[in-house]
């Protein structure tokens, strides 16, 4: 018999977790004598612009998805309800052995909610049973209650069957709000995996002529900005005065600012365009592009990567670009007061400097002074996360559904530290 896995991607930061997901499981299947893995690649419509979903499935080698369930968006309870609605009914058809969701947005928690709840139906010889969850980059905590994603990171958490952690303190988190020992194994992070992956391929990409940043060959200085989180672009006043700064940094360095839509429709409704010049449409004038911010569309995966791997600073509110600004080596100002993922200043690049324009323009000077930091990597960033997760779930199942295992990910069951 073979294990069924049901992967579930919703929104943009879901793409480049589950592409490692299913490279791993095609190689293990190329491995085993007989297929091992049956995978099933559910994507729910969270994100649905071409270039916040389809551009990644073709920069990644994401294989089509088996179901898309077309939720599109809405509130967040709405949203949640369509997602588990429509979910239940791919739950009940599938039959999965296991559920298997990644980080934090809403997609995660509402398919993990299903899962736990479904009971399918055995065949002739087996009970009805419910599917074991497994949730990819658990633990990661911000305590700050306030984040939708750690409401989705805690309520998956609480119920996982599986918790795949990327860094030490996810394991500190989960072992303090009581969740088994045995629950928890510290893999690694699936998006490095990616990014190694990816990291020559994306060197062929053409977004830094596109953008004219390089001169006679070498790269020009560039600052690369991405800000969408409701705290930072829904208060005028919080947005206007972090512009504020921005247009400070773009005086002394071009600033390319791909602009998420939730922040584009900010930008018009609240009437700040004039901070803005449209690169594509407008320009850059290079009087222009000097006292402007340079937006330009959301990018695809490789685009972006290779505009991060150049870039002499990145300002951002994302949770994934710290971790990956962290293995490139290139600083990261996080415009945000917590995060989640401690490592990235512990051991990487990162720094927080919150919304404070005076706090990012001091920040600013000093990794301009201090220029590009060594590259370093926290422990298990180091390409074979998902491969460890598949061999740990391969190796659960493999008695109660005789499935002869190859030896694959040998060192895939780490014990936890601390
Ligand atoms: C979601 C995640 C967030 C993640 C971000 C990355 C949650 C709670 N949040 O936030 O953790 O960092 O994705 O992008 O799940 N929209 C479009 N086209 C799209 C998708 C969205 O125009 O393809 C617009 C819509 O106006 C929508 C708004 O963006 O209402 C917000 O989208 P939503 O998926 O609700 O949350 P994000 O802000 O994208």
């Amino acid at each position: 018999m073979t294990l069924k896995i049901l992967s579930v991607v919703g929104a943009r930061p879901n793409f480049m977790k589950v592409a490692a997901i299913c490279e791993a499981i095609n190689e293990l299947n190329a491995l085993a004598a007989a297929k091992v893995v049956d995978h099933v690649l559910v994507h729910t419509g969270q994100h649905y612009d071409s270039n916040m979903s389809d551009s990644f499935f073709n920069d990644l080698e994401l294989p089509r998805p088996d179901l898309c369930l077309d939720v599109g968006s809405a509130s967040h309870s709405v949203q949640t309800a369509r997602i588990m609605e429509r979910f239940e009914s791919v739950v009940l058809n599938e039959r999965p052995h296991a559920v298997l969701v990644v980080g934090d947005v809403n997609s995660t928690v509402a398919c993990a909610l299903v899962a736990k709840k479904t009971w399918c139906r055995g065949d002739h010889e087996t009970r009805d049973f419910v599917p074991k969850l497994a949730h990819v980059e658990a633990g990661l905590r911000s305590s700050d209650r306030t984040m939708p994603e750690e409401i989705n990171r805690i309520v998956t958490d609480s119920i996982s069957d599986y918790l795949f952690t990327t860094e030490e303190s996810a394991n500190r988190n989960l072992l303090r709000e009581g969740i088994p020992e045995e629950r928890i194994f510290f893999v690694g992070n699936v998006m490095i995996d990616t990014l190694m992956r990816y990291r020559s391929k994306a060197q062929e990409s053409t977004i830094l002529q596109d953008l004219q940043l390089t001169d006679a060959g070498s790269v020009k200085p560039y600052a690369l900005l991405t800000l969408h989180r409701p705290a930072n672009v829904d208060d005028k006043r919080v947005f206007t005065r972090m512009l504020d700064a921005f247009l400070d940094i773009s005086r002394r360095m071009p600033v390319i600012f791909p602009a998420h839509p939730r922040t584009l429709k900010r930008i018009q409704e609240d009437g700040l365009g004039d901070y803005f010049v449209d690169h594509f449409v407008q320009g850059p004038e290079p009087w222009d592009s000097q006292v402007r911010i340079r937006v330009v569309p959301p990018l695809g995966y490789l685009d972006f990567l290779n505009l991060m791997s150049e870039a002499k600073v990145v300002l951002t509110d994302s949770g994934g670009i710290q971790e990956e600004t962290t293995i490139l080596g290139v600083p990261c100002m996080t415009l945000r007061e917590n995060t989640e993922r401690p490592a990235t200043i512990a051991q990487g690049t990162n720094v927080l400097v919150g919304s404070n324009p005076e706090i990012i323009i001091r920040e600013f000077n000093q990794v301009c002074a201090n220029g590009r930091g060594a590259q370093r990597s926290p422990r298990y960033w180091d390409g074979k996360a998902a491969k460890r997760i598949i061999q740990i779930l391969v190796n659960d199942f493999s008695q109660d559904l005789a499935i002869s295992v190859p030896a694959y990910e040998s060192n895939a069951k780490e014990l936890i530290q601390n």
